[in-house]
């Protein structure tokens, strides 16, 4: 793909991986953040994932951190938005946007829950506005979340799609801007039923997770439960929703249980127990395991993408 220039607002844990994944595309990423804190430490924060992954160093210089958005945003083809997730400050920020660049520059926005429907809504051009859902980290991870809302063209999702394609990340289309898109729906319908079933004294946390990890999980990242559904049989798919659908958590509000823990500020990790308890050196381990698992799947991926191209 001809490299082109894209503007990163937000300087922060997402905005500095998805400038660290394009600008190792071959792109010139300029990182727009009004944090002098922010934008003094995303250097570093660059070379570790540098240090991770063994890169080509040269991405770095293809990055640049800015004070200001207009000289930021000058002749992008695209803007990637990952500021805080607050409606009124990305609408503004997409307001100001419209005013210094191209009617054509697609803008994206990173938000997790808020629909790019509502905070596109004050723009001219809204057929530009599209939401890229990353997943953290987002140079690791390689889902993005690709959402078309009522006034999104069909020619913005193709080319938001193809940029990330090429990449090296798997975008896919999601049709309707609906809260959660698809992945975290998915994600916290197994979270209802987790807590529900911890709530009523079935399983500790610890045996959820053994439960995921050791069972349908293991295969879930070459079998996915579509395909696992087709592979039993939608008979047997059948048979066993009508037994079990009727007994499963149908609550429309999170739980009493998860609202006590809250309150009494079990967090998890970072306040040392939450549905489990953590030391420090547990909650360490835990990370770098992620870590280190999903910098093993990047390598992976880019040997067998380097071995399919010769
Ligand atoms: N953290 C995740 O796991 C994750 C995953 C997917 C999507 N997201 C979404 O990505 C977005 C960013 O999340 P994050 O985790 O990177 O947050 P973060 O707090 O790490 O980073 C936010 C950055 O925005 C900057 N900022 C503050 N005000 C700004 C402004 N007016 N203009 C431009 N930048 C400003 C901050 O200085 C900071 O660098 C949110 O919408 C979030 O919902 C987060």
């Amino acid at each position: 793909m001809t490299p082109q220039n894209i503007g990163i607002i937000g300087a922060g844990l997402m905005g500095h991986g998805i400038a660290y994944l394009l600008a190792n595309a071959g792109h010139t990423v300029r990182v727009y953040d009004p944090s002098a804190e922010w934008r003094a430490s995303m250097p570093a924060r660059l070379q570790s994932s540098l240090d991770l992954l063994g890169d080509d160093p040269m991405l770095l210089k293809r990055i640049s951190a800015h004070e200001q958005m207009a000289p930021a945003m000058q002749d992008v083809s695209f803007v990637f938005e990952a500021a805080p997730e607050k409606l009124p400050l990305k609408q503004q920020l997409f307001a100001e946007l419209e005013t210094m660049v191209a009617a054509d520059t697609i803008l994206a926005s990173n938000s997790s829950a808020i629909p790019s429907t509502e905070i596109g809504a004050k723009l001219k051009h809204r057929e530009r506005v599209v939401g890229t859902h990353f997943w953290n980290p987002p140079h690791l991870v390689p889902l993005v979340e690709v959402i078309q809302n009522e006034k999104t063209s069909d020619d913005t999702i193709r080319k938001t799609m193809e940029l990330l394609r090429d990449a090296g990340r798997k975008p896919v289309h999601v049709k309707k801007d609906i809260p959660g898109f698809v992945g975290n729906r998915l994600q916290h319908a197994i979270k209802r039923e987790a807590i529900a079933m911890i709530a009523a004294g079935v399983c500790d946390a610890e045996t959820i997770d053994e439960v995921v990890k050791s069972g349908f999980g293991a295969r879930m990242a070459v079998l996915g439960p579509m395909e696992q559904s087709d592979l039993v049989g939608l008979d047997l798919t059948l048979d066993i929703q009508n037994v079990l659908l009727a007994d499963l958590d149908r609550s429309t509000a999170p739980t009493q249980f998860l609202k006590d823990k809250v309150a009494s500020g079990k967090l998890g990790m970072r306040t040392g127990e939450g549905l489990r308890k953590w030391a420090p050196s547990e909650a360490d381990a835990v990370r770098e395991r992620l870590r280190r698992f999903l910098a093993e799947q990047a390598q992976a991926e880019k040997t067998r993408a380097q071995k399919a191209r010769s």
